[in-house]
């Protein structure tokens, strides 16, 4: 690879310490922070297409308007937050993990470098990921599927198949609410199987709405961004109150309702993860398992992905605790 080749973020962090690197990204995050010498310096989070990576410009890091222009100021740095950027930096060891030093940032033309075109999206083909949800969908019973149906349409269908499912630690990018769902519906579902008397469509439907607060917990501008109803209200309460407002505009008979609704309140599983309940029935406990599951494999498999030459363990993971480890394995049949 040339020296003057733009890399992605998967490339920065496969390099080994001491090494350089130029690249295009859009900036996530930033936060500024003193120094001892009194010195401002930011932590960075910027992404690409293949994925994020956080970083610091220390206070001897230069900011400019664009290559070679004049200085940023504070306020325009903070600024630049969505926005994308032209970064020159290396890596270094920190205690046996990789840190990213930004030595020089500089901001592009805006249209020139969309940032839009800078955000992670699911690394499953959209088409078939929906094929996927209208299948789930279609293995529901009439009035499930006409609920279903009847709700997943117009704006909140182009949301749900397009949002992230968080902003950071998972499915954090472009379809990554449908991509996750998925995952959690078809996974729920095949641990159904020795549980006869589990309603699989109560589980299906369940799954496809646990997570239906996010079309308004988060916002692309361009972006992923928690909105201000996200951090003050949450994604579990939100969800719950849209879902209600669908079944009073379209009904829904009988007990299905409080069923549904039971799932989205209780899927984070325990009070402490912020559901108001805990699963109480067959259904929702399956949704939970299966939602934390989701989640669980996700962190796992990222951990993976990002080991570098000679390391076999996964760095820590802080959202779960731990370290993650594939070692020599059988070939899947
Ligand atoms: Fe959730
Ligand atoms: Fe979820």
């Amino acid at each position: 690879m040339g020296r003057d080749e733009l890399m992605t973020v998967e490339a920065v962090l496969r390099l080994r310490p001491g090494e350089s690197f130029k690249g295009v990204y859009a900036v996530r995050d930033l936060q500024a922070n003193r120094d001892r010498g009194g010195g401002t310096y930011w932590s960075v989070t910027v992404m690409d297409p293949t994925g994020a990576m956080e970083g610091k410009a220390w206070s001897s890091a230069r900011w400019l308007d664009r290559r070679e222009g004049e200085p940023l100021s504070e306020d325009q740095i903070q600024s630049l937050k969505g926005m994308s950027v032209g970064v020159v930096g290396q890596v270094k060891d920190y205690r046996g993990s990789l840190q990213v030093d930004f030595r020089e940032l500089y901001r592009l033309d805006q249209d020139k470098y969309p940032p839009l075109d800078l955000v992670p999206r699911s690394p499953f083909p959209q088409e078939e990921l929906e094929e996927r949800f209208w299948r789930i969908v279609g293995s529901c019973g009439e009035e499930l599927r006409g609920f279903l149906e009847g709700i997943f349409v117009g704006d909140l269908r182009d949301r749900f198949f397009s949002y992230p499912a968080a902003v950071s630690n998972h499915h954090a990018y472009r379809a990554g609410l449908l991509e996750h769902t998925v995952h959690v519906a078809e996974a729920a579902l095949g641990m159904c199987g020795p549980y006869r008397d589990v309603s699989l469509e109560v589980v299906a439907a369940g799954a496809l709405l646990h997570d239906l607060g996010k079309v308004r917990a988060y916002r692309m501008s361009p972006l992923p961004e928690v909105t201000v109803e996200g951090s003050v209200l949450d994604h579990v309460a939100m969800g719950y109150a849209l879902f209600e407002e669908l079944v009073r505009d379209r009904g829904l008979r009988g007990e299905l309702a409080v069923h549904l609704g039971h799932i989205i309140l209780s899927h984070h599983g325990q009070k402490e993860y912020g559901s108001p309940v805990v699963p109480q029935t067959l259904e929702a406990l399956i949704v939970s398992a299966a939602d934390e599951l989701d989640f669980h494999l996700f962190c796992c498999r990222e951990g993976l992905r990002w080991l570098r030459d000679g390391q076999a363990v996964s760095d820590f993971n802080r959202s779960t605790q731990r370290r993650f480890w594939t070692g020599e394995l059988p070939q899947r049949p």
